[in-house]
């Protein structure tokens, strides 16, 4: 009975063994309502999205289209009201544990509000995901203090969130997302809060972790100045995908 049920059981989603095996993932048809107070508000509407290994793609679009909606549903963080999503030849795992070992071994998020962890300080921030991660042995401290370097975060490595700037927060929600080494970097306005020397000097990482490291990238942005550091602009509407274009 029990070995039944197990057949029957989608939380069988077998991880994938390398990170090719993520790829493509297709986002098939898939609409979004978030329901508060009975009220229904429809977030994405019918988004199809093909994502390959070694994408660098940008999403632009107007306030509310659902660019977020789109970042937590390549995240893990939430599930399609309907439609479908695909993570190489398998649906995306039905249980919340699988979605959360997927998330943990494969996917780095920068989210629009940072969600730094307030009781720790810089560096302990950006090591949390290691703690849940199962490879640590990919984790190389000389790079971390490299990348921190170049952000100008490393002499604030002590310091606690409410310490730091906005922009400052913002570093290290990105460091904190690359620390795990994923294969899938999912960035929500990264250089939201940073000024024109600080943006580049994020793009430009995030440009060499891609080129040098074949890191997928897709990242929101409201600006095409950044968005031409990609390889593809892509453009919401709506909760749609309207149009294209290579960079
Ligand atoms: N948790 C939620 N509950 C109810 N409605 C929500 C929720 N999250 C988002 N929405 C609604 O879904 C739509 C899409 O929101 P989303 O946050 O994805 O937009 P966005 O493109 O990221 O906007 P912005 O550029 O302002 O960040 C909006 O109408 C928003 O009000
Ligand atoms: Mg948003």
């Amino acid at each position: 009975m029990y070995k039944f049920y197990k057949l029957f059981d989608r939380s069988s989603f077998r991880q994938p063994t390398t990170a090719d095996e993520l790829y493509p993932i297709q986002l098939k048809d898939v609409h979004k309502y978030y329901d508060s107070g009975g009220i229904q508000t429809p977030a994405l509407r019918g988004l199809n999205l093909r994502i390959d290994h070694g994408d660098f793609l940008a999403v632009m679009g107007p306030s509310g289209c659902g660019k977020t909606t789109l970042l937590n549903m390549l995240g893990l963080i939430d599930v399609p009201s309907s439609g479908s999503i695909y993570w190489g030849q398998q649906p995306a795992p039905a249980t919340e544990k699988g979605r959360t070992t997927l998330r943990r071994d494969y996917i780095g998020m920068v989210f629009q509000q940072f969600n730094l962890v307030e009781e720790l300080n810089v560096y302990e921030n950006i090591m949390l995901p290691l703690r849940y991660k199962k490879q640590k042995a990919t984790f190389d401290p000389a790079e971390l203090k490299e990348w921190m370097q170049r952000l100008r975060l490393w002499h604030r490595r002590h310091a606690y969130p409410y310490e730091l700037s906005g922009g400052q927060q913002q570093k290290v929600a990105l460091l904190r997302a690359l620390a795990s080494r994923p294969s899938l970097l999912l960035a929500d306005e990264p250089t939201g809060n940073l000024d024109s020397t600080e943006s580049v000097q994020v793009m430009q990482l995030m440009q060499e972790l891609h080129r040098a490291q074949r890191l997928t990238i897709v990242m929101v942005t409201h600006a095409e100045q950044w968005a031409h550091y990609t390889q593809r602009i892509v453009y919401m509407l709506d909760g749609k995908i309207i149009g294209e274009k290579q960079t």
